[in-house]
């Protein structure tokens, strides 16, 4: 991210009217978008219980003892009193340090055993410290998730699981698992994410493209954005679209004025390849 890129979009952001901002430490623009929270209520625009800030635990953090700690740095760097949720951003643990990706001399990523549930405890500490208001997970499967809800003495369950989910990837199992359960989906990649074929599937036709949503979006003069975004939040998928151009920043606000019929849901939904755009090959 080119410096001050995230400050701008988040002010902008905020000034359009979203509350809920997704970041993370591994994403390394956490202190601008904590400038650009506080500044925002030095203004007066926004208070901070209006935001809803979610913060994620990296992989080289499981280990329980490492979780306080990791999360108190977030807030350092916001310049935050607590966030308000706190994630596990995937289920899988790397060797802790100073690499984010720890490798070997092979190359090969360096996994470390942890258990899943005590980092669960970790978390469910910080949520009574107050420093997180929520606790969720990322990445889960529903094998991960049933581990966390059928641990003895569980305190909290987790609030959400956020994973890939748009029209091209609907989810519909995991999506039915998490309402049984009062899980809330929060989908990433919303759009279809990026054409970075560093981390992106890009075999997998971009979304925006599709001549569905592109019809459909005509109908109601909306773009396939809008479409994308409206469908997953109309079944219940909580959107969390990033752009770094002020247009479609505001562009991606403009869905709470026109809604998709039945019909149309369903035609969104057929268009479900089950194949993620972000792999996560690690
Ligand atoms: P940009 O930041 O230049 O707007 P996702 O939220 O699924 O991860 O997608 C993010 C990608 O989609 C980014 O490359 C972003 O680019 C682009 N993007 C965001 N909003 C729109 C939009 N309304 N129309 C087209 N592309 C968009």
């Amino acid at each position: 991210t080119p410096k001050g890129t995230c400050l701008e979009s988040v002010k902008i952001a905020i000034d359009t009217g979203y509350r809920h901002i997704d970041g993370a430490f591994v994403y390394y623009n956490e202190h601008e978008v904590g400038q650009a929270i506080r500044e925002k209520i030095a203004e007066g625009k926004i208070k901070r219980e209006d935001i809803f800030y979610c913060g994620k635990l990296w992989n080289t953090c499981h280990p329980p003892e490492l979780v306080r700690p990791t999360l108190e740095k977030t807030l350092k760097i916001l310049q935050l009193d607590y966030v308000d949720l706190y994630i596990i951003e995937l289920p899988m643990a790397f060797k802790p340090g100073d690499a984010i990706y720890p490798k070997d001399e092979n190359g090969k990523f360096i996994y470390h055993e942890t258990d899943l549930c005590a980092t669960w405890e970790a978390m469910e500490a910080c949520k009574d410290a107050g420093l997180a208001k929520s606790i969720g997970v990322s990445n889960f499967n529903r094998r991960q998730l049933e581990m966390i809800l059928n641990k003895p003495g569980l305190k909290y369950k987790p609030v959400s699981n956020q994973v890939e989910c748009h029209p091209y990837f609907t989810q519909p199992k995991l999506l039915e698992f998490c309402r049984q359960h009062d899980i809330v989906i929060v989908g990433y990649s919303p759009l279809g994410t990026s054409r970075d074929a560093s981390w992106v599937n890009v075999s997998s036709p971009p979304l925006l493209k599709d001549p569905v949503l592109n019809a459909i979006g005509k109908k109601y003069n909306k773009t396939a954005a809008q479409v994308a975004l409206r469908f997953s939040i109309q079944r219940g998928v909580v959107v969390i679209p990033k752009s770094f151009n002020p247009q479609r920043i505001r562009e991606n606000f403009q869905i709470f004025d026109f809604s998709l019929t039945e019909k149309e849901m369903k035609e969104i939904e057929a268009l479900n390849k089950n194949v993620r755009y972000v792999e996560l090959l690690m």
